[in-house]
């Protein structure tokens, strides 16, 4: 028989009785607490948590909104050329027009060659490239735009176009066949001309650690560029897939890294974009195997990093990238050294809330309304 330290006890305790109490009934939803501010929380979910009732219940009570984390890709949605997959998109957003959850749309373009899918990586465009490129990705934007217009309102219309490593815009064969700003632009403007009142979102991974200047930097000159071209762009799309370097002590609060991250927040913002957050989780890779010592050390981080995202009031939208740690890909990829699962998300493998759900909870709370 399994015996319980005293530590223990209490905790299970409390496990036992939330199971048995609704996630909304426990106190207020973290939608909630963001709406309360003029904010909006919600988190991402894949075509397999459709048949998981239990997780449903529990994006139902905490999120005012959902983005699907494959289901709109161009790889998911248009396979082959001219042949559209709908079907599991259409699914999850007729589950979430149910009960009365907004969408978020992710992506029109991955402009990355790993994303896209291998027909048009492999496309042959032929005598006149910039005319069949042009065709392929009206095609592709406005049927997905159109589709679905009137039940998205926010589309990350480009995802990823710039490369970390140095900053460039990544070449695909759209920037092959248009030049690299003029592909970019274009899907834009193609997104514009389906979608004239949704917001666009240009959502990339650059972050505030140290190795990410040059990526923060390249972005920077992509917005920079959108602007000066009079692009239609509404938004930057923050990922905030953060915690990757939680073992660097430069990383973190009152640090250069943080003045460095502000000093790009401040510019962004300083061109009119808005802000989201647009994949949150965190990732514990290298911290201890203790799991109340990792938690506690996860939701600190959170709580320190939503506070200096909310001070910016041109934020408003938080998914975060998975609400439950089974269903993170962060499982699946750089495994910890013990192997112990990971514990990305706001809520455990038991469906049971975590210090990172009071986190995001507390940060709500203290944010100025917006
Ligand atoms: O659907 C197939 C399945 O049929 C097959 O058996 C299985 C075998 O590996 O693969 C399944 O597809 C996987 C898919 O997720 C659905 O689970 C792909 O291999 C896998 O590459 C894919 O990973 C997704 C990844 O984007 C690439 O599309 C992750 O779930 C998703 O969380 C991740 O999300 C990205 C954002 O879109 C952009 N920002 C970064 C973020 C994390 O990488």
């Amino acid at each position: 028989m399994r015996t319980f330290t005293r530590r223990a006890i209490p905790a299970l305790a409390l496990g036992a009785a939330a199971c048995a109490t609704p996630v909304a009934a426990r106190g207020q939803s973290l939608h909630a607490l963001a709406a309360a501010k003029g904010m909006r929380f919600g988190a991402a979910m894949p075509h397999r948590a459709l048949g998981d009732g239990l997780y449903l219940d529990l994006l139902r009570s905490e999120c005012g909104l959902i983005v699907s984390e494959n289901e709109h890709k161009w790889a998911a949605i248009q396979p082959a050329q001219g042949v559209f997959n709908f079907a599991p998109a259409d699914a999850m957003m007729a589950w979430a027009a149910e009960n009365g959850l907004a969408y978020r749309g992710h992506t029109l373009v991955w402009h990355h060659v790993q994303w896209l899918p291998r027909w048009v990586n492999e496309y042959q465009f032929g005598a006149n490239p910039a005319a069949e490129a042009e065709a392929l990705l009206r095609a592709h934007v406005t049927t997905v735009a159109q589709r679905y217009r009137g039940r998205i309102s926010s589309w990350d219309a480009i995802n990823e176009a710039v490369d970390h490593t140095d900053g460039a815009i990544r070449e695909t064969v759209f920037t092959r066949a248009l030049g690299k700003e003029a592909a970019n632009d274009l899907i834009f403007h193609i997104a514009r001309e389906a979608l004239p009142n949704e917001q666009l979102v240009y959502n990339d991974y650059m972050s505030w650690e140290a190795h990410s200047t040059t990526h923060r930097n390249g972005v920077l000159r992509l917005l920079e560029g959108f602007k000066a071209r009079g692009v239609p762009v509404d938004a930057l799309g923050v990922q905030a897939h953060i915690g990757s370097a939680n073992t660097d002590n430069s990383v973190g609060f009152a640090t250069q890294n943080e003045r460095e991250w502000r000093r790009f927040l401040d510019e962004v913002t300083a061109m009119g974009y808005d802000l989201l957050i647009t994949e949150l989780d965190v990732h514990d890779r290298t911290l201890p195997a203790d799991v109340a010592a990792r938690d506690a050390e996860m939701a600190r981080y959170l709580r320190g990093y939503l506070d200096l995202m909310f001070s910016y009031r041109q934020l408003k939208d938080v998914l975060a990238w998975g609400m439950a740690d089974h269903y993170s890909w962060l499982q699946e990829r750089w495994l910890r050294d013990d192997r112990a699962p990971k514990r990305p998300t706001p809520y455990d493998a038991a469906l049971q809330p975590k210090p990172m759900r009071e986190a995001i909870a507390a940060a709500f709370d203290a944010a100025a309304p917006r």
